[in-house]
């Protein structure tokens, strides 16, 4: 088999040295149920008390206003349903590019006869400031947008968001799920009010994800049952999840800034040497708005399911959408809100990229995508087949 350059890091991540080790230990070390008075159930205790002080930390939150639950999809959909169900004018002011689970969520919601303003994009991929303050200034009772864009990576202006909604006194939820780790998220200090982040996708296990909360006495708790988590989010701890979540987020702030150097150097290299062999290509969504770790290619005239499919071949893992969206054969809503066309949108491959990542993997990858855009140009019809081989043949290996 060939070696695996994973370059899907959007979809999730790999478990880091650290929390593997971390998670290793915590199964080897019979814990107890976190609820039980003996020594076995404190131990558990403190290993949640100390994996949140480490989450918090990262999110630049209180301890207290984390909980823990399984993860970004159920505590966004906790976070809405929560805040619009049972109001009295219910008004939900979110964008057209957020993550699906949102998306459904908010068709959950207008079908029960809640009023849903879904906020359109630029080709940049970035929310215009003046229509999200006109949407609030109409009525919006409740605003959620994505930090970061899992497709793109394009970063949305969050801090004029929590502003805008400071100042028309609406609660502002923000999914952090991409930014967490790659850009330096402030709970605290930006005036978002909830703000969702999932572990799988900074290298710590899947199925455990933080919800910051500003104000908890906001919150009815997601069911009923138990007091774990103060009564929100009941039901006997993932504590194998929480330590795993935990030690990512502090290898993560013990790391942060050579981490997101290590990372933006990868992704350029990739870009630069796949750029200057192919010209054709087109980044999608702003390159200076946009996470350190993303790239989301156009092939124009090329199908970006087939590159995808042949990159998988030679063990190169991309993909063409989002992880949660790709079994289905439609082109990317996300590019799609974006101004793309239907062509260019199925033209389309995301490359995500971490620090697991190396320089060679980088050099390897880009050279058998140049290759593979080779090939496909030569049996695709224009708009530039001739160019496509020019500009590859000088790069190919
Ligand atoms: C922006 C965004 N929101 C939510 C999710 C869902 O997160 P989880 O896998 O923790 O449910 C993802 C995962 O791809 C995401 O990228």
């Amino acid at each position: 088999m060939k070696p695996e350059i994973y370059l899907d890091n959007n979809a999730t991540t790999h478990p880091s040295d650290e929390v593997r080790e971390a998670l290793s230990t915590a199964i080897n070390q019979d814990f107890g149920n976190a609820s039980s008075e003996h020594r076995s159930g404190e131990k558990t205790r403190r290993a949640i008390m100390q994996a949140r002080d480490s989450v918090a930390l990262l999110l630049g939150a209180k301890s207290e206003s984390i909980v823990f639950g399984s993860g970004v999809t159920e505590l966004n959909y906790w976070v809405l349903t929560n805040a619009l169900r049972g109001h009295q004018s219910p008004h939900l002011v979110t964008s057209q590019v957020e993550h699906s689970c949102v998306i459904e969520t908010a068709n959950i919601l207008e079908a029960e006869g809640i009023r849903v303003t879904r906020m359109p994009v630029g080709r940049d991929g970035r929310l215009d400031i003046d229509s999200l303050t006109a949407a609030v200034a109409d009525g919006g009772t409740f605003v959620s947008v994505q930090w970061a864009n899992n497709e793109t990576g394009v970063i949305q202006p969050i801090r004029e968001i929590a502003a805008i909604c400071r100042r028309f006194k609406v609660p502002f939820h923000c999914d952090a799920a991409q930014a967490t780790g790659r850009l330096r998220v402030n709970f605290s200090g930006t005036g978002i009010d909830y703000l969702t982040a999932s572990a799988h996708k900074m290298h710590g296990p899947t199925g455990i994800g933080a919800l910051c909360v500003k104000e908890p006495r906001t919150l009815q708790p997601l069911f009923r049952g138990g007091n774990q988590e103060t009564g929100l989010r009941p039901g006997t701890e993932n504590t194998l999840g929480i330590i795993g979540f935990g030690r990512a987020a502090s290898e993560r702030e013990g790391s942060f800034d050579a981490a997101v150097e290590v990372i933006t150097k990868l992704r350029d290299q990739f870009e630069s040497l796949v750029l200057s062999a192919i010209p054709q290509i087109e980044i999608n969504g702003s390159t200076e708005d946009r996470l350190c770790n993303s790239t989301n290619m156009m092939f124009p005239g090329l199908d970006g399911a087939a590159i995808v499919a042949l990159l998988d071949r030679e063990g190169i893992r991309c993909s063409q959408s989002s992880a949660c969206t790709s079994n289905r054969p439609e082109p990317s809503y996300v590019l799609r809100a974006m101004g793309l066309s239907e062509d260019e949108a199925f033209a389309s491959v995301r490359f995500s990229f971490s620090n697991q990542n190396t320089m060679v993997e980088v050099e390897t990858a880009a050279a058998k995508l140049v290759s593979i855009v080779a090939r496909l140009s030569g049996f695709q019809s224009p708009p530039s087949q001739s160019d496509y081989l020019q500009g590859a043949a000088k790069h190919e290996v």
